[in-house]
């Protein structure tokens, strides 16, 4: 008898199990607990036998039923939660898109901060009327020089300063040839401004680099003076650094201008206090300047009893750094886009 029991309730347990894998949804699951488990199913039809199995036989047969039910319970339980679990991923254009993946990001280009600088400088002297003018990096000696009334033992002439070039060329050591250049082929009254790179024999170190950028105003009219001069350079600060920029003439020597005189702008870190970027002084200096010297004129044929004007040059470099808190002159040439992405449209006309 007990043989008997036992191998009907393995034929019970392997047909139920068989339905509850075969179910294809709840509804169809809940047929098979209803025949199996079911108040007239065909568990509770096997526990209905037990009372005709022997009483030394029958603990066995009863824990053997116990063990089937709780087991077709358990493979029920955990088919349902199956079944009723939601589909993994969602049908639809939706299921290809894995939203943990990180985005995919198209890198907006920049204006390097150096070329900011340059576009701001060339913006604000544009609208105070100077045109822009261009020249070439590849100068003759003529321009670069002799022109400019530089003598022959001026200590800039020096090859260990300047990069030479075959046939009485050089890299540009300066923009002040494009002065040069520019009156040469336009008559009087010229009011020019010319941005562009230039080229010296210097070992980098923190505010040294061989080739670096200036910028060159040229202004020439009848009865062009000192005070113009001042006054642009003074307007140019404020549009630069703000109202509040001071600016003072010092005397000194250029080749091409006389009077010559360096440009200074009181410091905008320490507002003339006295830091470590203005060395303690309270000032910055900007620009050299002066008023174009009368045999300038003279070499490229203006009347110099006629005609007066003013010029002036300025690193770009300095500036950036002034502007963008640098300490360092070849953060700017190392083009480390961890470093110049930090300046991305720093400078847009809202901002200032
Ligand atoms: N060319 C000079 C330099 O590189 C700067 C300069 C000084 C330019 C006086 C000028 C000027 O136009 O008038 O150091």
């Amino acid at each position: 008898m007990l043989a008997h029991f036992l191998r009907d309730a393995e034929a019970v347990e392997q047909a139920c199990l068989d339905g509850i894998g075969r179910a294809a949804d709840p509804a169809a699951l809940e047929q098979v607990r209803v025949e199996y488990l079911g108040r007239r199913g065909r568990v509770q039809e096997l526990l209905g036998r037990l009372g005709g199995i022997a009483a030394e036989e029958r603990p066995e047969a009863g824990q053997r039923a116990n063990r089937l039910k709780r087991a077709l319970e358990e493979a029920l339980a955990a088919r349902r939660a199956e079944l009723e679990r939601p589909a993994v991923r969602p049908a639809g254009p939706a299921a290809a898109a894995d939203v943990t993946m990180p985005g995919r990001t198209h890198g907006a280009g920049a204006a390097h901060p150096i070329s900011q600088v340059m576009d701001l400088l060339v913006e604000i002297l544009g609208r105070m009327g100077f045109a822009v003018a261009d020249g070439p990096d590849v100068e003759t000696a003529y321009h670069n020089f002799d022109a400019l009334n530089t003598p022959e033992e001026h200590p800039s002439r020096d090859p260990q300063d300047t990069f030479y070039l075959p046939e009485g060329t050089l890299l540009r050591t300066q923009t002040s040839p494009v002065q040069i250049r520019v009156m040469e082929r336009t008559p009087p009254p010229v009011r020019i401004i010319a941005p562009g790179r230039c080229y010296r024999r210097d070992t980098a170190d923190a505010t040294h680099s061989a080739s670096f950028q200036q910028i060159e105003g040229l202004y020439v009219d009848e009865q062009v003076s000192l005070a113009d001069l001042k006054g642009t350079l003074q307007e140019l600060a404020h549009q630069l650094f703000g109202a509040a920029v001071q600016v003072r003439f010092r005397p000194h020597f250029f080749p091409f201008t006389e009077p010559s005189i360096e440009c200074d702008f009181s410091c905008t870190v320490c507002r003339g206090r006295g830091c470590r970027v203005c060395k303690q002084s309270g000032w910055l200096e900007i620009a050299g300047a002066g008023m174009v010297d009368p045999r300038v004129f003279s070499k490229i044929g203006y009347d110099p009893e006629r005609y007066t004007g003013f010029a002036f040059g300025m690193g770009i470099e300095r500036i950036a750094m002034i502007l963008f808190g640098l300490n360092d002159i070849r953060l700017l040439y190392e083009n480390d886009l961890r470093f110049i992405e930090q300046f991305r449209a720093r400078f847009h006309e809202a901002d200032r």
